[in-house]
Formats: C-alpha cells, sequence, structure tokens
C-alpha cells in the first residue's frame, strides 16, 4: 500500500482525484485536513498556459499544506505540453501528471484528453517530451482504452513506463463510457503485473471497504477516489481508519456536515470572493446533503444562496428543526 513516485513516499497510496470543477484550493484543503495523503489540482489547459499565459490562474494556486500535490496538464501537442510542463514546473508541484482520460466532447473534439487514447505515436511523443522537459516526477492517468473495441490502456501504459514516467493511473472504464457502467478492475491488475512502475486503480471505490477490496483485488501500490469524495472529504479519514487500524468511523452527524460547508465558503471566500464562492458553493453544498434526510426540500434553499450569512441561516435553521 505504499505509493512511490520518483522521490516522493505515499503510505498509505491513497489518493484524491483530479475533478475539474471540484478539486480546487479549497476542497484540497479539506481533503487534506481529513488526512488524505495524496491530492490532485483540476486538470490544466497546456494551450491556456504556453498560448494565453494563464499563469495567474486560480487553478494553480496551492499552499504547502496541501503536499505532496500533483498538476495535472492536459492537451496534445508535444512542444506546448512541455513548455506548459516547464511552467507548471515553477509553481512546485510535487509532480506533473498527464491527462489521458477526460470524454467531454469540446476536448475530444481538439484531439485531447482521452483522444490521445486512440493515438499511442502520439502519446510517446508528448511523454517523452515532457519527461525531458521537467526534473520533477511526470505521471499519466488514463483509461481502459478509447472503446471496447481499442483496450489498449496497457501498451499506453507500458509507453509511459519506457518514456521514464514515474506512475500510471488507470481508470477501468473505456473514454466512450465516460461513467457509466462499472469501473473494470482487471485491467488494474494486469497493468500491476506487466509494469514495474507503480500503478494506481481508479474507478468505482466509494468506500473504506471497496478501497481495501481494490488494493487486495488488484495488488496495485494506490488507490484513487473521486466522485465519492465530493462533499465527503471524510471518505480519506474514513479509509485511513480502516486500512491502518481497521476501525469503522461513524458517518458525519447534520451539525459537523454544517460546519464543514461553512468551513469550505469561508476558505472560497478567502480565495476568490464571496460571489463566485457562493455559486460554487450551490453544487458542494447539494453533495454534502446528499442522502440526509430532508435533503430535498434543503436543496431547494442552498441552489439559490448568493451569501455566506444566508447559508449559514439555512443550515443552522435546518439542523436546529432536525434536533427538536
Ligand atoms: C466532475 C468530474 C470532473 C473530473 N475531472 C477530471 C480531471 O480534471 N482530470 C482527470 O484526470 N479526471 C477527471 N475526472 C475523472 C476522475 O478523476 C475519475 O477518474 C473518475 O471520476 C472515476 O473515479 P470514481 O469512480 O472514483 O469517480 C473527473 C470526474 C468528474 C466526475
Amino acid at each position: 500500500m505504499t505509493l512511490q513516485i520518483g522521490p516522493l513516499t505515499v503510505r498509505p497510496g491513497l489518493a484524491m482525484a483530479p475533478m475539474a470543477g471540484v478539486t480546487d484550493h479549497p476542497f484540497r484543503v479539506l481533503a487534506k485536513e481529513q488526512g488524505c495523503p495524496l491530492v490532485y489540482s483540476e486538470m490544466i489547459s497546456a494551450k491556456g498556459l504556453v498560448l494565453s499565459s494563464r499563469r495567474n490562474s486560480s487553478l494553480l494556486y496551492f499552499t504547502n499544506r496541501e503536499r505532496p500535490i500533483g498538476f495535472q496538464l492536459f492537451g496534445s501537442d508535444p512542444m506546448i505540453m512541455s513548455e506548459a510542463a516547464r511552467i507548471i514546473e515553477t509553481f512546485g508541484p510535487d509532480f506533473i501528471d498527464l491527462n489521458l482520460g477526460c470524454p467531454t466532447p469540446k476536448i475530444i473534439r481538439n484531439g485531447e484528453g482521452g483522444a490521445l487514447m486512440r493515438n499511442p505515436a502520439l502519446c510517446r511523443e508528448i511523454f517523452c517530451a515532457v519527461v525531458s522537459a521537467v526534473s520533477c516526477p511526470v505521471t499519466v492517468k488514463l483509461r481502459k482504452g478509447w472503446d471496447e473495441q481499442s483496450l489498449n490502456a496497457l501498451e499506453i501504459a507500458r509507453l509511459a513506463e519506457k518514456s521514464g514516467m514515474k506512475a500510471v493511473t488507470i481508470h477501468g472504464r473505456t473514454v466512450r463510457q465516460g461513467y457509466s457502467g462499472r469501473a473494470d478492475w482487471d485491467i488494474i491488475k494486469q497493468a500491476k503485473e506487466l509494469l514495474s512502475i507503480p500503478v494506481i486503480g481508479n474507478g468505482d471505490v466509494d468506500s473504506p471497504y471497496s478501497a481495501e477490496e481494490m488494493f487486495n483485488i488488484c495488488g496495485c501500490d494506490g488507490v484513487m477516489i473521486g466522485r465519492a469524495a465530493r462533499g465527503n472529504p471524510w471518505i480519506f479519514g474514513a479509509t485511513l481508519a480502516w486500512l491502518r487500524d481497521g476501525k469503522i468511523l461513524q458517518p458525519p452527524t447534520m451539525e459537523e456536515i454544517v460546519e464543514m460547508i461553512l468551513k469550505h465558503f469561508r476558505i472560497a471566500i478567502d480565495f476568490k470572493n464571496e460571489a463566485t464562492a457562493a455559486r460554487e458553493m450551490r453544487r458542494h453544498a447539494a453533495w454534502y446533503i446528499k442522502g440526509i434526510e430532508g435533503a430535498a426540500v434543503l436543496r431547494q434553499q442552498l441552489v439559490r444562496i448568493t451569501s455566506f450569512s444566508e447559508t449559514e441561516k439555512i443550515l443552522r435553521d435546518f439542523a436546529a428543526r432536525s434536533r427538536s
């Protein structure tokens, strides 16, 4: 369960997945506070960095308490990717990860993200260009293949290893699948058997028990949790307690959920401004309250929030009503 990415040791190898629109600075801080051993940035456009010199983008901001952190890049031009990696390295992340999995139509149309799974020769060029451009470790996150007819994760993972990449994350779905169906963990197991660089497994881990199961079934070095972490930074503390001590932590109480949402909101306000933070918190709040009794009505109120004080009142009134 130890994940070694170049000189970086992550123990246990548990990570929060990169998620655009979710794993920004405020949410990473909360995941870290719950003990998450490794976090990633949202994906960052290489073209945006190099051609529009968006170097003050909020995507690039992090603090030392988020370490170790990987910054994720997406793009398709080896020259631009290597230049972007050079720029990113100056911000000092612990490593740089390359995105070969994004299924968003706009990204695919540009030949980026998951579209690269269709072009191993270009992948190789990108891998070599980026690895030789920077001195920090470079890793890659890929899918099982483009579609069921072209399952080439192992081929691309081998190319990554040969190009000097320090770890490979495999999401056990094809790009065409998007997020539907079940993730295939067998491909992760096969990659682990084939490669000598570390393998991080990803797809459908949603509890401490499924994290342990993935470690056991796949023999992988790391396990990455994505969607199940949204509105649930506690999943990392619970998973650590289970993996390390076989302890089962109680789920958070309504009071703890309220305090976490408000804390998230405060960090987001400091990071951006109240209006932007409120817009972003509408989504996060809906995730935080998922599954609690009375969530539907509460969600109706939270999808309209515009300020911290209004949100605090809505949540505290709700918590008081649930107590009585
Ligand atoms: C809202 C959202 C945004 C995502 N953004 C990224 C991203 O920026 N980079 C990336 O490599 N994967 C991204 N992913 C994919 C996740 O990292 C992960 O591979 C996927 O959700 C499967 O893991 P899970 O079953 O634990 O959610 C995103 C997924 C979601 C749901």
